[in-house]
């Protein structure tokens, strides 16, 4: 039985249905991107798989006792999330809500697991400092921590890199990864970025029109209608990341610009071919 499986699926506000027909599979280790326009349903399909927004028809099936309250959820920023006022700390132990019922303390177990995973994304030395007070790569960080409190399985991330520099998204990408292969959690991640969708995802939904446009794996993606009327999108992303390197260029003397173009390099070098991970049998 699939991890998460989405039968027929569709969602309405007020009456007035948004997304359709929606019929797709996510196996364990799976590392699904959801693309699509604004306003076409990414955020509200995530919502609805967290059991946050209740389906207008259809039905979301979990299975090898997957429950929602188990997924790890990093939710679309906005500015007033921006703005929240408590420490790294507070907010990474947050992740832990969800499991803990009716107890009013964090336990060891639950403390201890915030610390390694503030180890592994390397934000130790954040601990203390105001959320707030961060900058946005450094948020991002400290909310993926967070959501990797709230599981094992899997971990659903809204526009994890929305608003981050070239360098910053680069780092973020290769986390998120290690997340996925290391260790062995399954990814959903919501993305504008086909370019980083075709090269770190194994299987990509494409959502439009209030319905699913495409759903499949990488390979096949490359070779449907969806991405090819998603290269237009694909051409402006470059040229803004272009732009951006050079505008950090100029902000920094060279330096910076020149790490961001290193990571890059690093990136299309040596990162291991994502079939490897559906070679493993978890695609
Ligand atoms: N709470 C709400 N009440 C009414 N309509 C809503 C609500 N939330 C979303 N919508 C509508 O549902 C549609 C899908 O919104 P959603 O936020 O899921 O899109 P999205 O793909 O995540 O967009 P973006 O890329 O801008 O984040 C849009 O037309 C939006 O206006
Ligand atoms: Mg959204």
């Amino acid at each position: 039985m699939s991890l998460i499986s989405c039968e027929n699926l569709s969602f309405a506000y007020e009456g007035v249905t948004v997304l359709h027909g929606l019929n797709f599979e996510i196996e364990q280790g799976n590392y699904l991107c959801i693309m699509g326009e604004n306003g076409a349903g990414k955020s509200t399909l995530m919502k609805g798989l967290l059991g946050l927004k209740k389906p207008s028809g259809g039905k979301v099936t979990f299975g090898e006792d997957l429950r929602a309250r188990e997924i790890g959820y990093l939710p679309q920023q906005t500015p007033v999330q921006k703005d929240f006022p408590a420490s790294v700390w507070e907010v990474v132990l947050s992740g832990c809500l969800s499991g803990m019922g009716l107890r009013p303390f964090y336990s060891k177990a639950e403390k201890d697991r915030a610390v390694r995973n503030m180890q592994a994304l390397e934000i130790m030395d954040l601990k203390d400092r105001c959320y707030r007070d961060l900058s946005g790569g450094q948020q991002q960080r400290v909310l993926l921590a967070r959501a990797l409190c709230a599981t094992r399985k899997v971990i659903l991330l809204d526009e994890p890199v929305a608003g981050l520099d070239p360098l910053v998204t680069i780092n973020m990408y290769k986390l998120i990864e290690r997340i996925n292969r290391e260790m062995g959690i399954t990814v959903i991640m919501v993305s504008h970025d086909i370019q980083a969708a075709t090269r770190y995802a194994s299987h990509i939904l494409h959502l439009g029109e209030d319905r699913q446009l495409f759903f499949g794996t990488r390979e096949d993606y490359r070779h449907s209608a969806a991405y090819h009327s998603f290269m237009d999108g694909e051409k402006a992303v470059h040229i803004w990341k272009k732009a951006a390197v050079q505008e950090e260029k100029k902000r920094s003397g060279g330096t910076r610009a020149a790490a961001a173009a290193k990571t890059q390099k690093e990136a299309e070098t040596e990162s291991p071919a994502p079939e490897a991970v559906q070679k493993g049998g978890k695609a």
